[in-house]
């Protein structure tokens, strides 16, 4: 069954030489080009199985035998389960580590802990951490792959990867396409790894958001400014709408919801003003009402819901590049 799999799927492409995803801001845009194109494969094969009546088998064992170990320190529904997802389908087992229930509690350091969970003889660590730089710092600790599913404020590559997917999937390319990311630019790790994963494929970024939360600092690298979501509606192809992150904030950037929601949140009056084809994407959670109303989110330019069925695809990609044993010489 593994080497059929194999037979299907091919080895890793020469180009990929990554044992651990830790940002976009480090991939070229040929990576990043690889695993939406892989991430493509196996979603049309788990799409493809789930509508066959007669129940094909949906795993793909390219990972038979390999562990992988959850280790999520904030809140998760899409990445944690989806990450989990990918690697059973792919036939990796999959530990869930719960820190509150661990030895943490006791004093153990994150680095230890690590340690001692590689040396059950692991694969690979997906963390999430609200501090900035944890999945490098265990890169650098540990010799199993480290997969970064959010780092604090820093990035939130494989949200970055399949929000990419789901805009070239419905207009075929993100070259020169115009894509504002609207809202919380400031404490969003989804942003940045838009950002840089945009810009590398070919894409006019705006970040557009009150001054509190839009830095002029963007520019630098190319992306544009904008204060007013009224100014930009007709002019942008996908709106990427970010979640307010109050549980970062130690001040609130903006006198209130109600007021944040008047001059940013995508309601039916600024969709009739945007374009016809515009897309609507959202990393999640959404809140409703605030940055995205429900006749935008549940409406028919919306795929927030596609977004989560690409996010298995995208994990399913990014370990399947990571995990291989073909793989030698690998950062
Ligand atoms: N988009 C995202 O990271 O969602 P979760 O926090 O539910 O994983």
């Amino acid at each position: 069954m593994v080497s059929e799999a194999l037979q299907e799927w091919g080895t890793v492409p020469a180009l990929w030489k990554r044992r651990h995803l830790l940002g976009v801001e480090e991939l070229s845009a040929a990576e990043i080009t690889l695993i939406l194109d892989q991430a493509e494969r196996f979603r049309e094969v788990l799409c493809r199985r789930r509508n066959n009546l007669t129940g094909g088998d949906r795993k793909i064992p390219l990972l038979n035998g390999k562990t992988c170990v959850n280790l999520f320190f904030e809140n998760s529904t899409r990445t944690r389960t989806s990450f989990g997802l990918a690697a059973r389908r792919l036939g990796a087992d999959v530990i869930e580590f719960t820190a509150a229930t661990s030895s943490l509690a006791k004093g153990e350091t994150i680095i230890d802990t690590a340690k001692n969970l590689e040396a059950m003889q692991i694969d690979c660590v997906v963390v999430r951490h609200g501090c900035p730089g944890t999945p490098k710092l265990l890169s650098e600790n540990l010799n199993c792959s480290v997969l970064n599913a959010g780092d604090g404020t820093h990035e939130h590559p494989t949200q970055g990867l399949l929000d990419m997917l789901t805009i070239r999937q419905r207009f075929g390319t993100l070259k020169g396409l115009t894509v504002a990311l609207v809202g919380d630019i400031a404490h969003s790790r989804t942003a940045r790894s838009n950002i840089w994963g945009l810009k590398k494929l070919g894409a006019n970024v705006i970040v557009c958001g009150p001054s509190t939360l839009v830095s002029k600092h963007w520019e630098e690298f190319g992306v544009e400014c904008s204060y007013s979501l009224d100014a930009i509606l007709d002019r942008v192809d996908v709106f990427n709408l970010l979640r307010i992150q109050f549980e970062r904030q130690v001040v609130r950037p903006f006198p209130s919801i109600a007021e944040y929601a008047h001059l940013y949140a995508m309601n039916g009056e600024r969709m009739r003003r945007t374009k016809r084809d515009v897309l609507i994407i959202a990393p999640g959670p959404i809140n409703r009402g605030v940055e995205i109303t429900p006749e935008v989110a549940d409406g028919p330019h919306s795929a927030i819901l596609e977004q989560v069925t690409n996010g298995v695809a995208v994990r399913m990609a990014v370990l399947w590049l990571t995990l291989t044993q073909e793989n030698d010489n690998r950062k």
